[in-house]
Formats: structure tokens, C-alpha cells, sequence
């Protein structure tokens, strides 16, 4: 990996620049994802987003042991899901994604939500856990740092947050020992969330940017009536035309030139390496960069109502929007 396709951590690691997502939501099974694995680590992808609660870590490592690519050359990445972040509940899932990846040590774990509000798979927007409760920064300093303890032992490599903000952030670095090297936040060209994406860079604290192309194919439950459609933005349609490029593409570019990593998802050969080399080559103009940063529009796709808990009005109350954080208790 040399330095036009990586990105330099905190701790002087590198980071390939574009990596694969892996949920495969309703859609795709473990085995079609692990094939998409296995075939982008050919197409030459060597970073791996999984997570405990996509359920097919055990197809993915398959999928990357087959690939022959020697282990050393990959970044993968894990997530702890909500239903442990008790210390003991955390270090057992971070040990099973370990054995069911068959790998020795994880580049990155995440905690998925700041929220230890249980969220069965598949769940409508609709639901709720009636023993939810507000974020709360003694049990995830707690989890933290059972989370750090790994990383003493060195079975961990990286610490990162996910669905966070800057005020449970700015908590997280006063109190961390082990400090975030990484923050998996929802962007797209929508949603460039310029000021939490400020303050990680200005932390050390390198964006990787989820649903990138907008997650087009996202399941219903995940839908509103006015929710944009970045694929087909009238600017990123009008750069894909003068590139000869899907507008996919286009996503990918911006967020590649911005300096997040995206993650695109894709089983489809043909779209996992179009996005791949689409995203290394042909660079955007800075006219064309200037025309997407103003095609954000704030545009939250990802709003997490599944978390809320009682007495909460919406899911704007996840977010923090107004710089507090509602019910936390720091
Ligand atoms: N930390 C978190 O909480 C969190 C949340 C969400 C996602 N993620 C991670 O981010 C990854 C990506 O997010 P995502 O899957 O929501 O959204 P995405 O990558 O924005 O969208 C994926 C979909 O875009 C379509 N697509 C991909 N490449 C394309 C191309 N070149 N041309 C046309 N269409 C293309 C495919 O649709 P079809 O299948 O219909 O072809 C694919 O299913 C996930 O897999 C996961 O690893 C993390």
C-alpha cells in the first residue's frame, strides 16, 4: 500500500484509502457477501468494514482466508454491537468476531451505537426496547475501557466510535486512555456533516464515511418521503456525464478527494470494481469539488429511531443537534 492509497492513523498505522462495507441488511445472505469479499480482495480492495451483528463474520473470513492476500496487508475492521456493551459482554464479542474472522488481531473495533438500548436485527422504525435509556458516559467510559484493555494485549490494533457526536466525542477524549483513532459516521454527498467531520480531522481522528453512495438500496423501513437520492443529484449526475462515470462513482471520488474512507457495499462484481478503480483514478476538478460540498443538505438517512428511548420526542434527540446531550449523564 503506498501513500496515494492510504491514509496515516494516530498511531503511524496506515489505512487503505477506500474500503468494502459488508451489511448485507435484508438482501444479500453471508455467503453472497463473503463472495463479494473474496472477490474485491482479487479486484484489490484491502480493507474490510464487518461488524458482530451483520451476522457473516464467519462467511467473511472464510472469504479472506481463500483470497490468499497475506494478512499483514489488510485492514480489518470489527464492530461491538449494543447488546454488549457490558466490559465482559464487550470483550467476548471482540473474541468471537476475532475467531469467526480467523485472525489473530483486529486492525479497528468499533462501538456500532454510544446506546446500550437492545435493537433485535431487522426491527421497524417503529420499535422500541421499553428498558431504553439515554446515552450514558460512566457505562461507555466502562466499555471503553474494556475496549482499551484489548489493545493493551494487543489483539486490537485501533479504537473507533460510530453514530457519535462532538459532545459525547469531546467526553470521550477527555476521558480515554487508549484515544479514538477512527469515527464511522453517515456521508454522502447529502450529508457531509461538516462540523463533526471538522472536529474528527482536527482530533486526529480519521472519518470513515458509511453509507456513501446514499445507501440506494436500503430497506423501506429506513425510508422517508423526503429523503434525497445522491445518485441522482442533478451536480453529481452532471460530473458522472463529464467523467464517462457512474454516478456511484462520482460519490466516491468526493469522498475519496475530501480525505473520509468510504465503505461502498456491493455484491455486484462489476460495481465493487468500478467503485474501486472509479475512486483511485480521474480525479474531480476543484470546480467540480466546490459543486459537491454545496450539494449537502444536512440530509440524515440513518436517523436510528430504534434507539430512542421513553420520554424521548424524536430521533433528532440521538444527535445532540443543539450541542448537549439530552438526558446524559456526563
Ligand atoms: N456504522 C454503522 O452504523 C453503519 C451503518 C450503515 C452502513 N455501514 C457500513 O457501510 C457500508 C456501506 O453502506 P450501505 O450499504 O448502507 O450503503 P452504500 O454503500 O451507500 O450503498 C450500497 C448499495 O449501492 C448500490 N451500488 C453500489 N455500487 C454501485 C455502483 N457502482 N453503481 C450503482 N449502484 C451501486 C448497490 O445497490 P444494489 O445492491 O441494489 O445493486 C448497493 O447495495 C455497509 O455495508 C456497512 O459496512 C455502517
Amino acid at each position: 500500500m503506498d501513500t496515494a492509497t492510504t491514509r496515516t492513523l494516530r498511531t503511524g498505522a496506515t489505512i487503505p484509502v477506500i474500503g468494502l462495507g459488508t451489511f448485507g441488511s435484508d438482501r444479500y445472505g453471508p455467503e453472497e457477501v463473503a463472495a463479494a469479499v473474496r472477490g474485491g480482495l482479487e479486484a484489490g480492495y484491502r480493507l474490510v468494514d464487518c461488524a458482530a451483528v451483520y451476522g457473516n463474520e464467519a462467511a467473511v473470513g472464510r472469504a479472506i482466508a481463500a483470497s490468499g492476500v497475506p494478512r499483514d496487508d489488510l485492514f480489518v475492521m470489527s464492530k461491538v454491537w449494543n447488546d454488549a456493551h457490558d466490559p465482559d459482554a464487550a470483550v467476548a464479542s471482540v473474541r468471537r468476531s476475532l475467531r469467526d474472522l480467523g485472525t489473530d488481531h483486529l486492525d479497528a473495533v468499533f462501538v456500532h451505537w454510544p446506546f446500550p438500548n437492545h435493537h433485535a436485527p431487522h426491527a421497524s422504525v417503529e420499535d422500541r426496547d421499553r428498558t431504553a435509556r439515554p446515552y450514558d458516559h460512566a457505562a461507555y467510559t466502562a466499555l471503553w475501557r474494556a475496549l482499551e484493555g484489548l489493545v493493551d494485549e494487543g489483539v486490537v490494533r485501533h479504537l473507533g466510535t460510530s453514530n457519535t457526536t462532538v459532545p459525547k466525542l469531546r467526553l470521550l477524549l477527555r476521558d480515554a486512555r487508549v484515544l479514538p483513532s477512527l469515527n464511522e459516521m453517515e456521508l454522502h454527498p447529502t450529508f457531509q456533516q461538516p462540523e463533526l467531520f471538522g472536529f474528527c480531522v482536527d482530533n486526529d481522528i480519521q472519518p470513515v464515511g458509511y453509507s456513501p453512495l446514499g445507501s440506494p438500496s436500503r430497506p423501506e423501513r429506513d425510508r422517508t418521503d423526503d429523503d434525497p437520492v445522491d445518485v441522482e443529484h442533478p451536480t453529481v449526475l452532471r460530473i458522472a456525464e463529464a467523467h464517462g462515470v457512474h454516478p456511484a462513482v462520482v460519490c466516491l471520488q468526493w469522498a475519496v478527494a475530501r480525505g473520509q474512507v468510504p465503505i461502498p457495499f456491493s455484491v455486484k462484481p462489476e460495481q465493487y470494481r468500478a467503485n474501486l478503480e472509479g475512486a483511485l483514478a480521474d480525479p474531480l476538478t476543484p470546480d467540480e469539488l466546490r459543486a459537491m460540498a454545496a450539494v449537502d443538505r444536512g440530509a440524515r438517512l440513518i436517523k436510528g429511531q430504534v434507539f430512542l428511548w421513553p420520554g424521548a420526542t424524536s430521533w433528532h434527540d440521538l444527535w445532540d443537534e443543539d450541542g448537549t446531550i439530552p438526558g446524559g449523564l456526563a
